[in-house]
């Protein structure tokens, strides 16, 4: 089925790893932006390189903490009144790097959960106002594979946190069924980045590898979709099935 260009992309974490990547291979097919992260000045390098690159297309900034939730209530519109409207917000913005829970990490596994769940929520809060505005737009949430069982270690939070963003992300798909607004919920596995310095699996894949999948899969607007399709969709089957203690020796 022939999708509509979505023209004016908001893309937040935006300042490194497969927010900026998604940025570059955006503003290459010449699409608008409004790129959010915390990092201001890794936001203008990014966008000075990209319209260098592609003189032409509209890039707008704004660093936004997406763990402030009135600072996305404003940032977000603000930024769609520069571009004068957003046709896909790409909710990507996330932290890792948690402990098992029980050995004094509280604080950490914590703010996993803040930001990767509440800061996701105050994103899809105000995208979805905007769609509803509009009529349509796509709303992409990036998940995990780490989210379809329960994960040991340094994973646990992370991955609670994602199962959270699929059932967010299908309960407003469910509410906008027949709409002209799309919800799609993105699994991606190993991917280098700074996300997982120390900690990559089995089947990692380098970033331009990994962002031109994740692309390709956006672009499609599925309801799901595993980044990259191959090995991530069978993986995360057996997963799904696999015993505890298998599932604990894997992951
Ligand atoms: N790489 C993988 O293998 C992999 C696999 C599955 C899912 N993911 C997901 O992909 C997304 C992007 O991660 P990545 O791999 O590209 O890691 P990354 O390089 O560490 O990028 C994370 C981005 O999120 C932003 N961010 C973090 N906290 C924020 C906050 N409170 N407010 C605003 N922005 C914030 C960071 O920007 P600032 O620090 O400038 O704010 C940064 O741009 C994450 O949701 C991650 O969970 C990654």
């Amino acid at each position: 089925m022939s999708r509509p260009v979505r023209q004016r992309i908001l893309i937040t974490g935006a300042s490194s790893g497969l927010g900026m990547g998604m940025a570059r291979r955006f503003a290459a097919r010449g699409r608008d932006l409004a790129l959010v992260a915390r990092r201001a000045a890794l936001l203008e390098e990014l966008s000075d390189e990209l319209v260098a690159a592609r003189p032409g297309i509209r890039v707008v900034t704004a660093a936004i903490d997406v763990d402030d939730a009135h600072a996305v209530a404003e940032g977000v519109p603000a930024l769609a009144a520069q571009l004068g409207g957003i046709d896909r917000f790409v909710a990507n913005a996330g932290i890792g790097n948690g402990s098992s829970v029980g050995t004094g990490a509280a604080a950490a596994n914590r703010a996993i959960l803040a930001t990767n769940v509440l800061g996701t929520h105050a994103q899809c809060e105000a995208a979805v106002e905007l769609f509803r505005a509009q009529g349509s737009g796509h709303l992409v949430l990036i998940s995990s594979v780490a989210s379809v069982r329960g994960m040991t270690g340094t994973r646990t939070a992370y991955g609670a946190s994602k199962a959270a963003l699929n059932a967010l992300a299908e309960g407003i798909r469910s509410d906008l069924l027949g709409t002209g607004i799309r919800v799609t919920t993105v699994l991606p596995g190993y991917i280098e980045t700074d996300i997982n310095v120390g900690r990559r699996g089995p089947f990692t894949v380098d970033l331009d590898t990994g962002v031109d999948a994740l692309v390709a899969a956006i672009e499609r607007e599925p309801v799901r979709a595993y980044v990259p399709e191959w090995p991530w969709r069978p993986v995360s089957a057996l997963l799904r099935v696999l015993p505890l203690p298998v599932l604990r020796r894997l992951t």
